[in-house]
């Protein structure tokens, strides 16, 4: 198993952008602000970008507010500075609205119905606006690390894949078909549509109503003149992804899913050519002493004798740990044995959740005790 050295990583200056990516609740968010601390005390200065941070981590680094930008958080022990913002996807759709419309154009748009439920419904918006802020976030050249957290979706992939996904629909058929009547003069039902035009638009009529879908083309085609800024940031914050400042951590849980989803995210890096730091491997049960076997075995001869039934189930604690740590142990393995050149680190699940800084620099803490074996 290779291993790699997470301070050597956040210590480089060259080093300006850490993604930590995964499948939904694999500790993540949990990461990235973990090496975001720990970069911040060895003297980086440092924004984490986090997306949902679980509430009590939120309320412990005064993110207790929602407000799309980054604040400093108390308490860190060292020369740097760590700040910290939560993703507000609507807001940080509106602000690219604001910042490429004129004010009653952007106006417009923000009001209209079928803007509002784009902007917090399309499958994929938050993936492209965490994307979209880390490129806001790099062009204002404040900080020399960014660390990014990303979205819960239950498929790692999505990260990577929002932007073309975005970009495909605001190209799309879709989006050209219900653009076409407003250019054409506003109306609906002129002679100038085709048939078949007329028949889609009287079928959306009849779903969506009259109203939604003037709604939609008002959006359409006051957006229009927006689509090439949006697939062009994107491309560009995507090609950032891939220089050498980037690097990815790949966070799992030591489960079949977990693992699995990490190795996909793996393979898709490398087809990318964005940079891979090392996979995490979160929350691992660690144990040692007495065998699983020999101590089920003393159990079960405490049991018959019915003698001593504390000790009896503390043995019968001690096996079930054991077993499940060499389960853990085997998953890694295969997963190493399938990515022999991918470094991989294990982190120990904490008797808590993570919720405050010192459970953070724990975390950050056994993260680089375990890379730099
Ligand atoms: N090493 C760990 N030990 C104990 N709890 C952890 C650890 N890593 C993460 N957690 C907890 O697991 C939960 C999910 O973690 P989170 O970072 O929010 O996952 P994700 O962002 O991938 O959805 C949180 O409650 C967090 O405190
Ligand atoms: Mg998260």
């Amino acid at each position: 198993m290779r291993a790699f050295d997470i301070d050597r990583l956040i210590d480089d200056p060259r080093t300006r952008i850490i993604v930590c990516c995964g499948s939904g609740g694999v500790g993540k968010t949990t990461t990235a602000a973990a090496v975001g601390l720990r970069a911040a005390e060895r003297g980086r200065d440092v924004v984490v970008l986090t997306v949902d941070p679980a509430k009590r981590l939120a309320q412990s680094m005064g993110l207790s507010e929602l407000d799309n930008n980054p604040r400093r958080i108390e308490g860190v022990e060292g020369t740097g500075e760590l700040h910290a913002m939560m993703l507000d996807m609507k807001r940080t759709f509106d602000e690219i609205v604001e910042a490429h419309s004129d004010p009653d154009r952007a106006k417009q748009i923000l009001a209209n119905p079928f803007y509002q439920s784009l902007s917090s419904s399309l499958s994929g918006t938050q993936e492209y606006m965490a994307m979209e802020k880390l490129g806001q976030l790099h062009r204002s050249g404040a900080w020399d690390l960014i660390v990014v957290d990303t979205p819960p979706s239950r498929n790692a992939l999505d990260f990577l894949d929002a932007p073309e996904r975005m970009g495909r629909f605001l190209d799309g058929r879709f989006m050209k078909l219900l653009a076409a009547p407003a250019k054409t003069g506003g109306r609906l039902g002129v002679k100038v549509l085709s048939a078949g035009f007329s028949m889609f638009t009287s079928v959306i009529n009849k779903v969506i109503g009259v109203q939604l879908l003037r709604d939609v083309q008002t959006f359409v085609t006051a957006f229009d003149t927006m689509f090439g800024g949006f697939r062009e940031r994107a491309q560009k914050t995507y090609e950032l992804l891939q220089t050498p400042g980037t690097a990815f951590l790949v966070v799992a849980a030591p489960e079949p899913d977990a693992l699995r989803e990490a190795s996909y995210f793996v393979e898709r890096l490398a087809e990318e050519r964005m940079p891979l730091a090392g996979v995490v491997v979160n929350r691992v049960h660690e144990s040692s002493g007495l065998s699983g076997a020999r101590s089920l075995a003393a159990a079960e001869t405490l049991n018959e004798r019915g003698d001593h039934p504390l000790a009896a189930s503390l043995l019968r604690l001690h096996a079930e740990r054991m077993q499940l740590s060499a389960r853990e142990g085997r998953l890694r393995d295969h997963f190493t044995s399938a990515h022999p050149t991918v470094p991989v680190a294990a982190v120990p699940a904490q008797p808590e959740d993570v919720h405050d800084l010192d459970g953070l620099r724990q975390v950050s803490a056994d993260l680089a005790a375990n890379s730099a074996a």
